[in-house]
């Protein structure tokens, strides 16, 4: 069934991606697109850039870019702004991150050597491995915020941006649930003018984006803007906002196996996964409270995929352990090993070993771009609260109360691709099949 078109309001003039954290995966973000548009290198894992998507009947033989299809940002309207703890400029934060080669950073060291951190609101409670001087001074919460919300508008101003987004990329905070002061807006504006130490630095980041009209994502599993307090806030002023926590390297494989040996119902009675990582991220997550935020995020995927209450005899008992190693001699390159422990007819136990040597931020450097070119589409597009058609990028989706989230990775490509054609007013892909048959 075809819908009539949404309006959405063209990408006109440039857009401003505004980036808490200037670490890894900030400047490899950052440096990829520079090199994409000097044409040294091409968008490799951005669904936005080179993926394409099937529109009507197999026979029509319509399969556009995804680029062309709805009208993202172009890659030379982006502009760059961060804050971060540490106050070298992308260059030098690119070059001890270590992801990507001396002599390519060299090719766009005049680029990346103009993007100068704004100092950060940090509070060392939040992440506790890390100190920096590049840091914001202020009598109090409020006043952090308006200071946030004073550098949005003059990063808007002197860059002459006509649209922003924001993605939290910084480090990940220690370990916060839910608590009262972040259920409703009133009680976190409350919260915030008692100085409480609830509202986490990353949540102050993201208020500001809200009031600004900023769309905000979280890259990391923090809570952040997965709170009632927030979402009343995005859509009271009419912002999208999605995350959290990129799905990159184990996690993106749990998510493309699992459903596979669901689908063919093999059972599963352990799954054990184990990463070495020595960059800062690995250093962060070295502290038991960050890990906990990670851990609770790697864990809920499993249990959403294989639905162990509808399928107890094949998934009822699965011991299900994740752990992540600080080993810095791998520096960014990550190194996963998942051992899952199977069972197929008659109970024969079988084993499946996967060793994946990854690289954290290249895996996630083409998310961030997809993430910030679909935000500003969403906003465009006048769309507010959760972005759960983005779920495809995230760990934890975020996702509307009473719902469980969606993680098979395929699902979530087909919603993704679903609401752009359902924006768009082209008939929605359901793979029934039936018109090809009398
Ligand atoms: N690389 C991946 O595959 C991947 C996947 C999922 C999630 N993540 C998350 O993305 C985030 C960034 O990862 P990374 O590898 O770039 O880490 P990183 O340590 O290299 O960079 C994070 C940066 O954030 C800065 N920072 C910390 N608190 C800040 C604050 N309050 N304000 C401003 N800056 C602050 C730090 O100084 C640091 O430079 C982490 O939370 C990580 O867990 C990464």
């Amino acid at each position: 069934m075809r819908h009539p078109a949404i309006h959405v309001d063209p990408p006109k003039g440039r857009l401003g991606v505004l980036l808490v954290g200037l670490g890894a995966v900030s400047t490899t973000f950052i440096a990829g697109v520079q090199a994409v548009r000097c044409g040294l290198a091409a968008p490799v894992g951005s669904l936005a850039q080179m993926g394409t998507i099937r529109l009507g009947k197999r026979t029509e033989q319509r399969t556009p870019r995804i680029s062309e299809f709805v009208q993202l940002a172009a890659l030379e309207d982006l502009e760059f702004g961060a804050w971060d703890i540490f106050p070298e400029d992308a260059y030098e934060s690119a070059a001890t991150a270590g992801v990507l080669e001396p002599a390519l950073l060299q090719k766009l060291r005049e680029p990346l050597a103009a993007i100068r951190p704004m100092p950060a609101v940090f509070d060392r409670r939040y992440v506790k491995r890390l100190d920096g001087p590049n840091v914001k001074q202020g009598h109090d919460k409020r006043d952090l915020i308006e200071q946030l919300r004073t550098d949005i508008r003059e990063f808007a101003r002197t860059r002459r941006t006509d649209r922003l987004v924001m993605l939290w990329c910084g480090s990940t905070e220690v370990y916060c649930s839910e608590a009262p002061a972040h259920h409703s807006l009133v009680a976190f504006e409350r919260a915030i003018d008692a100085n409480d130490p609830v509202i986490c630095p990353s949540m102050m980041y993201a208020y500001a984006a809200l009031k600004e009209n900023v769309p905000f994502v979280n890259a990391a599993p923090n809570l952040t803007v997965d709170t009632r307090a927030l979402l009343q806030l995005a859509n009271e002023q009419h912002v999208p906002v999605a995350g959290k926590d990129l799905k990159t390297g184990q996690t993106l494989l749990k998510t493309i196996i699992a459903p596979g040996l669901k689908a063919r119902l093999l059972g599963v009675s352990g799954w054990y996964s184990t990463n070495i990582l020595g960059n800062r991220d690995g250093e962060v997550l070295d502290d038991p409270e960050s890990f906990r935020t990670k851990e609770v995020s790697k864990k809920g995927v499993l249990d959403h995929i294989l639905q162990p209450q509808l399928y107890q005899q094949l998934y009822g008992d699965i011991c299900h352990q994740v752990q992540i190693n600080y080993y810095p001699p791998r520096g960014d390159n990550k190194e996963g090993w998942d051992n899952i422990d199977l069972f197929g007819w008659l109970n024969y136990p079988m084993q499946l070993k996967i060793n994946f040597l990854c690289r954290d931020s290249i895996l996630a450097a083409p998310l961030v771009l997809d993430l910030a070119l679909f935000m500003d589409f969403a906003q465009r597009a006048h769309r507010s609260g959760i972005q759960e058609w983005l779920s495809f990028y995230f760990k934890s989706p975020m996702h509307a109360p009473g719902l469980y989230p969606e993680h098979d990775l395929f699902i979530q490509l087909k919603k993704l691709k679903n609401t752009l054609r359902y924006l768009r007013g082209e008939e929605l892909v359901t793979h029934l099949g039936a018109e090809y048959y009398g």
